[in-house]
């Protein structure tokens, strides 16, 4: 059995992997804001620093590392937590990822990787800049979905980037991005509701194989992803979008 660190695990899909995995057997370290085994605020410095100090207090093994605590509102404080905490998380974990005989680390990007990024703010994540980052994306409330998806793009940029370095596959750690298309989770359940809504979501996110996912269809993605069978799979950002990404992009990219 193997020790799991699922952040986000309070509800949607980190909720439904956390469960998954615990029915495997495995022993799951959840993070989240409330409700879960280290609560934390990834939004926050202290926060990211409390995660990786509890973690230490439990385990110096990480064998499975799932990132999925993420926020979809036009606020500076996406940007906080999609890529600010979730790169915490990442680098203050992988030394315990380090001693395990078989690491692996998802994050939980989007197929809104597709979308236009904003690139002030593309600029600021990528030199690490969080407080520049928190003033770009306070100028771009208005545009909305642009801090979101702007913040799945970057992560997922250093999922790509990192992968193949001495820190990561040097360690034997594979680390791969999931990019789900639409899934019914707190996140989106409210305003799919609406007809309307739903409609033009749909169009934004086209799902012509088995339409909207559950979590559960994601989490038994990410258990493999995250388990010793992946041996090879590293530095991808894979699609579990129902033929979204396949639609809105096409063939030759
Ligand atoms: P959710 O809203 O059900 O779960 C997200 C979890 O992250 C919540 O439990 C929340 O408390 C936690 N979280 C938020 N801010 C936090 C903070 N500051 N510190 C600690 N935990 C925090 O959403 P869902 O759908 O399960 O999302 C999981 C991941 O999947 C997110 O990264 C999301 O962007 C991504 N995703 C979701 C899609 C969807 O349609 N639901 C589509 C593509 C990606």
């Amino acid at each position: 059995s193997r020790t799991y660190v699922v952040t986000g695990s309070a509800s949607g899909i980190g909720q439904a992997t956390t469960n998954l995995l615990v029915k495997l057997g495995h022993t799951v370290i959840g993070v989240d804001r409330s409700h879960a085994n280290i609560v934390a605020d990834l939004s926050t410095a202290d926060g990211r620093k409390e995660l990786v100090d509890a973690v230490a207090k439990l385990t110096d093994t990480v064998d499975g590392l799932i990132c999925a605590a993420g926020l979809g509102l036009d606020a500076p404080v996406t940007a906080q937590v999609n890529y600010y905490g979730t790169l915490a998380t990442l680098i203050g974990l992988r030394p315990f990822l380090a001693n395990s005989a078989a690491p692996r680390a998802v994050v939980l990007a989007s197929v809104a990787v597709l979308f236009d990024a904003d690139a002030d703010l593309l600029g600021a994540f990528e030199g690490y800049d969080e407080a520049a980052a928190i003033v770009r994306a306070e100028a771009i409330t208005d545009q909305p979905g642009a801090i979101y998806s702007t913040s799945k793009r970057a992560v997922a940029r250093w999922v790509k980037r990192h992968a193949p370095t001495s820190e990561w596959a040097g360690a034997g750690i594979a680390l791969n991005a999931i990019a789900p298309g639409m899934v019914m989770t707190p996140m989106i359940s409210e305003q799919i509701k609406l007809p309307e809504v739903r409609r033009a979501m749909l169009e934004r996110v086209p799902m012509p194989l088995n339409g909207i996912a559950e979590a559960d269809d994601i989490a038994r993605a990410l258990a493999w992803f995250a388990g010793p069978e992946n041996t090879h799979i590293t530095g991808q950002i894979i699609y579990i979008d129902g033929g979204a990404e396949a639609s809105l992009r096409g063939v030759g990219t």
